[in-house]
C-alpha cells in the first residue's frame, strides 16, 4: 500500500495534477508566479520526503515487529526447554561444571575443637539488631567471636524492638537445637546461663557494645578481661561487629553458620515452600514471564506473582 501511495504522489504524479508553471504566464505576473511555483514544487517535495520517511517507518515498523516476535518465541522455546527439570531442584555439586565450584564451609582436620563448657573463659550473650537478615549477620559474627574469645556461646537474642517490633524468639524462627549440635565441634553454645553459674556470680553479666567492624585483637584486649572477671559479657546491637578481614578458618566458620547452622524453623520451611509452589503453578500456567512483587504492610511481607 505504501508503495503505491509514493508512486501516486511521485513527481510524475504531482506534475500531472498541478497546473504548468511558467510557459504561459502574461510578463507582469511572472515574478510572483514563479515564487509560487517555486513554492509548490518546494511543497512537492516536502510531500514527497515525507511520504518516503512513512513509507520507511512502515516497512521498518513490519520487519521489527517480525524481529521481535522471532525473538519472542526463541526466549520462550529457550524457557520451555528450561522449565521440563523445573520441578526436580538440580544439586549443583553434581551438575556438569561441578568441579569448578568447591565448597567454602568444610572444617580443615587441625581447625582446633570447641573449647568445652567447663573451661570456657566465659559465657557470652548477645542481643541482635536489626531487620532479621542483619540479626542473621550479628549470630554468625557471634559464634565467630565466641570461637575467639574461648567463650560458651548464649543462643542470642532477636531484637524485638527495631523498625519491625517482632517479638519473635530466635527458637521461633530458627532450629535451636540444630544449631546448637551442628556447631558443636566449633563453638560450645547453650540455651542459657547455667541456673548454678547464674547464682555465683557477684554481678549480672557486664553490659558493653563493641565498635563496628572490631578486628579479633580489639576481642582479644577489650572483652576477653572483662569476661574473665565477670564471668559473663553482653554484646548489644551486635550487628557487623566483627571485621570482613579474618583467618580463613574463621571466615569458613562463619560459612559453616549462615548456611548450615541456621536452619528455618518447620512452620517457616512450610510457609514458604508453599509460597514458592503456588507461585510456580501460577506462573506456569497462566502467564510467562512471570513477575514476582512483594512489599511490606506493616509487619507482612505480601508476594504478588504472576503479572499478567
Ligand atoms: C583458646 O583455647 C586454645 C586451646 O585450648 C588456646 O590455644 C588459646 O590460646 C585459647 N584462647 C583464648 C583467648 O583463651
Amino acid at each position: 500500500m505504501a508503495v503505491t501511495m509514493a508512486k501516486q504522489l511521485s513527481p510524475q504524479g504531482l506534475s500531472g495534477v498541478s497546473p504548468p508553471c511558467s510557459a504561459f504566464l502574461v510578463p507582469e505576473k511572472w515574478l510572483r508566479t514563479a515564487w509560487a511555483c517555486q513554492r509548490r514544487r518546494a511543497i512537492s517535495r516536502s510531500v514527497l520526503c515525507g511520504v518516503m520517511l512513512f513509507a520507511l517507518g512502515l516497512v521498518s515498523l513490519f520487519t521489527g515487529q517480525i524481529a521481535a516476535d522471532l525473538e519472542w518465541s526463541r526466549i520462550r522455546g529457550r524457557w520451555r526447554s528450561k522449565r521440563v527439570g523445573y520441578n526436580t531442584p538440580t544439586d549443583i555439586w553434581k551438575s556438569e561444571f561441578a568441579n569448578l565450584y568447591h565448597g567454602c564451609s568444610d572444617r580443615t582436620p587441625h581447625f582446633r575443637d570447641a573449647v568445652h563448657d567447663s573451661e570456657s573463659n566465659g559465657y557470652l550473650l548477645i542481643a541482635t539488631s536489626g531487620g532479621l537478615n542483619q540479626q542473621r549477620t550479628g549470630i554468625t559474627d557471634a559464634v565467630v567471636v565466641a570461637r575467639i574469645l574461648n567463650a560458651t556461646l548464649v543462643v542470642p537474642e532477636l531484637d524485638h524492638h527495631s523498625f519491625w517490633k517482632d517479638d519473635s524468639d530466635f527458637a521461633d524462627i530458627f532450629d535451636v537445637d540444630w544449631f546448637i549440635n551442628s556447631l558443636s565441634k566449633d563453638v560450645t553454645v547453650v540455651k542459657r546461663i547455667p541456673d548454678k553459674v547464674m547464682r555465683s556470680m557477684e554481678k549480672p553479666p557486664y553490659t558493653m557494645r563493641v565498635p563496628r567492624k572490631s578486628t579479633p585483637e580489639y576481642y582479644l584486649e577489650q572483652v576477653l578481661p572483662l569476661l574473665l572477671r565477670r564471668r559473663a559479657v553482653q554484646l548489644t546491637k551486635f550487628d557487623y561487629r566483627l571485621t570482613n578481614k579474618l583467618d580463613e578458618e574463621l571466615q569458613k566458620l562463619r560459612c559453616r553458620v549462615n548456611y548450615h547452622s541456621l536452619r528455618f524453623t518447620k512452620p517457616i520451611k512450610l510457609i514458604g515452600r508453599k509460597l514458592v509452589k503456588r507461585m510456580r503453578t501460577m506462573s506456569s500456567l497462566h502467564c510467562y514471564p512471570f513477575e514476582v512483587f512483594s512489599f511490606f504492610v506493616g509487619n507482612l511481607l505480601g508476594i504478588i506473582s504472576c503479572s499478567s
